[in-house]
């Protein structure tokens, strides 16, 4: 086949070459804003006067019904004309003659590539931020439903301090609502449209820049060509915000892992969300979890292809660039794919209470409040950290709870105690205590509650 660019180079592309080169099958996904683009950018030579009226209405026309023909899978493309942008164009010629080989006035695939990406991952990212915010609409909801449910929160995986379902569950919310502000940062730098700086050097044809990036819904326009086709920092940045936002889900991922063993036994998948093994009878396996933990390595993964990739490059387009769309392709449909199976996940989630305040009694989680008890009778924080210390060791080697230590036991250690003391070490009130803002109480669990449903119903 003849190639777009012979002229200068005559004979026929290597076939080895010609594999290693193309990129249809990975770009053929952004169909649909190539020919948006080329719509755009159609019109504005128009109405500049560039090319005539005439040849518009025929690329309109002709990118539409081919627009319909690759919805329809009619049309056949090639990886001769080596990626999307050439077989359209390829495809438009055939159809329509002259006024296709006009389309590429004033612009270059460099510029038309760039648009191009920016167009697909703008929407690819504002589907992101709807997913999570619906991710985010079920943590909040079952933290709503567990205020009062209590369990062990822990430092180092040793059980530390009491804490709620709904305050642990809100806490991966908070997280979901910082990559959701992180997704909404990345739109603000993508919202300037490339087209116009051509090859690298612009164009000496009378374009209007911002008439194409106003029909596309771009409000602004790029400031440097050479920038402009060589900047994938929009890619990295979205890479950036989604292996972040992996790391997060990941985290979840173990917690759920955790709280499914039987050593925990905080939660048990849904049988719909879960899977057995091929072997042994008994298994219940969270693998939904442990798939999404597994998969954030692959989005790390691709965050570092791309930082490597873009490292070395002088300005301005450079044939590496073609490597983003892989990794950025990749990183978005398992970010996609995540969220998707996680939240159903997570809605159908069976926790079980009674064994998370089972757990949250044992371990000495009360031990800071029976020290405070002390604190509020006028003893310095140290000394009654020593004192509790002694108490802990205590119950140790009785194999109780301080709960269960009778008061002679705590008035032999140190007189200061007294009956009130059963109701200071008391989890529930422990608990209900600590109430400062953004602390487990059940109120202060509430207001972070009302905060986020502020923040989703700002979004939606
Ligand atoms: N398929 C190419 C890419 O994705 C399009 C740009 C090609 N430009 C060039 N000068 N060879 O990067």
């Amino acid at each position: 086949m003849k190639k777009l660019w012979a002229g200068r180079i005559q004979t026929e592309t290597n076939d080895l070459v010609n594999d290693f080169n193309e990129s249809l099958s990975v770009d053929f996904r952004m169909y649909k804003q190539d020919i948006e683009g080329s719509m755009a950018h159609a019109v504005m030579l128009g109405a500049q006067r560039i090319i005539s009226q005439k040849d518009v209405e025929a690329i309109l026309d002709g990118l539409q019904s081919i627009l319909q023909d690759i919805e329809n899978g009619e049309v056949e493309l090639s990886t001769d004309a080596e990626d999307i942008h050439m077989n359209i164009e390829v495809l438009l010629t055939e159809r329509i003659g002259d006024a296709g080989r006009r389309l590429h006035t004033a612009r270059s695939r460099n510029d038309q590539v760039a648009l191009d990406m920016r167009l697909y991952v703008m929407e690819e990212v504002r589907r992101l931020i709807k997913l999570t915010l619906g991710f985010q609409r079920v943590l909040i909801d079952r933290a709503q439903d567990h205020l009062h449910t209590i369990m062990p929160g822990y430092t180092h995986l040793q059980r530390a301090q009491p804490v709620t379902l709904g305050h642990y569950l809100m806490a991966y919310a908070e997280m979901f609502s910082r990559d959701i502000t992180r997704l909404e940062d990345c739109l603000k730098r993508m919202d300037f449209c490339p087209l116009g700086a051509g090859a690298l050097a612009a164009t000496t044809y009378p374009i209007d820049r911002k008439m194409v990036a106003k029909k596309l819904g771009f409000s602004k326009i790029t400031a440097n060509s050479l920038d402009a086709v060589s900047d994938r920092d929009f890619c990295l940045e979205l890479l950036s915000a989604l292996s972040i936002m992996m790391m997060h889900l990941s985290r979840l991922s173990e917690e759920i892992i955790f709280w499914c063993s039987w050593e925990c036994g905080f939660a048990e998948p849904n049988d719909a969300f879960a899977t057995g093994s091929s072997i042994m009878p008994q298994k219940k396996n969270p693998d939904v979890a442990e798939l999404t933990r597994g998969k954030t390595g692959r989005v790390y993964g691709s965050l570092i292809a791309l930082l490597t990739v873009m490292k070395g490059l002088p300005l301005a387009y450079n044939k590496d660039m073609q490597e983003d769309k892989e990794p950025v392709f990749d990183a978005i449909d398992t970010v996609v794919q995540c969220l998707a199976v996680f939240t159903p996940m997570m809605e159908t989630m069976i926790f079980k209470p009674d064994n998370m305040r089972k757990a949250a009694a044992k371990g000495f989680l009360n031990a800071t409040d029976c020290a405070d008890y002390l604190v509020k009778k006028g003893m310095p924080f140290r000394d009654a950290y020593g004192i509790v210390g002694q108490l802990v060791r205590e119950s140790i080697n009785k194999g109780c709870t301080l709960e269960d230590l009778p008061l002679s036991e705590y008035q032999a250690i140190c007189p200061e105690f007294g009956p009130y003391i059963y109701e200071a070490i008391a989890l529930e009130n422990c608990v209900n205590a600590r109430s400062v803002p953004g602390g487990p109480a059940p109120d202060a669990v509430a207001a972070h509650i009302e905060a986020l449903g502020k923040f989703q119903k700002d979004r939606i």
